[in-house]
């Protein structure tokens, strides 16, 4: 089938590629020229494993091409993808929908009839009954089919994913997206068809589920570090249970991204918009639960430096929100690093991904090329996102840099008693 993507961020590029790989003939458009030459010669503009090689090959081969024309878009095929971003507002709880009213608008007006416009940016409930009205006075239909994939395993999530989740009014707009899937169906991957609200709710209802769960752990963290028990052994008891599961359980730091933070904002501001403001209110604790954990760090650093961490010099491993990514958006380990250079102390962050973007964002934090010189002369080693270099460290790779050793963990991946063995003051999120 012919298709565009429009949006190539994250979600639109994978999309995209992922599309051509299922033998699809696509066309990506974004409004970002830099963007479009770069994915036009084969490149990703940010890092996820397994994309580069996936995009170049189906360049290369003609299945896949990007433009900024959306005119050219409307001619190209009868079936369009929208995959543009909703962030927060800035100031606001709620999703800034510029940018999926921008995409739709111009789209409708190049699309030819019987279009099916597949939305699938992530906005609040309501969004797609407003957009099909729009789409119908247009000649076109609308479809609403929520994305799950992680960052880190964007391509796989999107080929093999774990369920497709599709909302629609229009049966026949729904077979063609069907017929676009068939073979990601043909390997029995589950198939939800729903109506618009129930799609766009099951989106934010499963990334405010993951939230809710890591801010579950993280509280029993908060428990154990009064109470001198360990939350990873905690969470490895209640995993056992098969209806807890082991999964996103994993205590520490909390979460960040330009998804699960702004997503359960997102739908208390909508919920509150529906008078419904109490069904959700308790993602508000959610949300203080995972900003205290950046505070509690903050604490943790102070006391691990006698208390002031004025004139202190602090190493920072990590940048990016999670491992296998450069996204730093509102990235936890960012925050802390700029925390910390506020009380007073020199801070130098490595990141084996990130630094580009990290440097752009906070100009005014000092960077190190490599672990070994993040860490020179520090007063403390802070872990803050776990890479595999991060995870593998060993305290004799350390020790011979560092002023003190003292090492606080915020991803409870390294081991306490190896590290205390070798001598050194170890710190972790919820363990004694
Ligand atoms: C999340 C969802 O997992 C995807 O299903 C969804 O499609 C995506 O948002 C989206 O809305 O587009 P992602 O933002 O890539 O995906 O990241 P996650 O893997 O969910 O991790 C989010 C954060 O939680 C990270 O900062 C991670 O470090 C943290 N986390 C995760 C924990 O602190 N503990 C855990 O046990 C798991």
């Amino acid at each position: 089938m012919k298709l565009s993507v429009i949006g190539t961020g994250y979600l639109g590029a994978t999309h995209a590629a992922a599309m051509a790989e299922l033998g699809h003939e696509v066309l990506g458009i974004d409004v970002d020229e830099t963007k479009v030459a770069r994915l036009s010669a084969g490149q990703v503009p940010f890092y996820e494993p397994g994309l580069p090689e996936l995009l170049s090959k189906h360049v290369e081969s003609g299945a896949l091409r990007f433009g900024t024309s959306i005119a050219e878009a409307g001619e190209f095929a009868d079936l369009h993808f929208v995959c543009v971003g909703t962030p927060q507002k800035p100031g606001e709880l709620a999703a800034d929908m510029t940018y999926v009213d921008a995409a739709f608008t111009a789209l409708l007006e190049h699309v030819r009839p019987g279009a099916v416009l597949v939305g699938k940016s992530t906005v609040p409930v309501g969004t797609a009954a407003r957009l099909a009205q729009q789409c119908a006075a247009a000649g076109g239909a609308l479809v609403w089919n929520p994305e799950f994939l992680r960052e880190g395993f964007a391509v796989e999530d999107t080929l093999r994913p774990d369920r497709i989740v599709i909302g629609a009014e229009d049966d026949d707009a729904r077979a063609v997206l069907e017929r676009a899937y068939e073979s990601i169906l043909a390997t029995g991957t589950p198939l939800v068809v729903t109506d618009f609200p129930t799609a766009e709710l099951v989106k934010v209802a499963a990334n405010s589920f993951l939230a809710t769960k890591i801010s579950f752990i993280n509280a029993m963290a908060e428990i154990c570090e009064v109470t001198g028990g360990d939350v990873t052994k905690l969470a490895e008891a209640i995993g056992h249970d098969d209806r807890i599961g082991k999964k996103f359980l994993r205590a520490g730091l909390g979460f960040g991204g330009g998804c699960l933070p702004k997503d359960i904002r997102a739908f208390m501001a909508r919920a509150g918009e529906l008078g419904v403001d109490q069904a959700v209110a308790f993602l508000k604790n959610v949300d203080e639960i995972n900003q205290r954990r950046r505070a509690r760090m903050v604490d943790l650093a102070r006391e691990m430096c006698g208390d002031s961490l004025a004139g202190r010099r602090v190493g920072i491993l990590g940048a990016a929100f999670k491992p296998d990514s450069d996204d730093i958006r509102d990235s936890p380990a960012l925050d802390v690093a700029f925390a910390i250079q506020r009380s007073g102390a020199a801070v130098r962050v490595y990141d084996p991904q990130a630094m580009g973007n990290a440097k752009d964002s906070y100009p005014t934090l000092a960077y190190a090329p490599s672990i070994l010189d993040a860490c020179d002369d520090a007063d403390v080693v802070l872990h803050l996102t776990e890479w595999a270099e991060f995870r593998s460290l060993q305290p004799d790779d350390l020790a011979s840099v560092v002023r003190a050793k003292n090492m606080l963990d915020g991803r409870n991946v390294l081991d306490p008693q190896h590290w205390r063995a070798e001598g050194w003051h170890f710190r972790a999120l919820g363990r004694p």
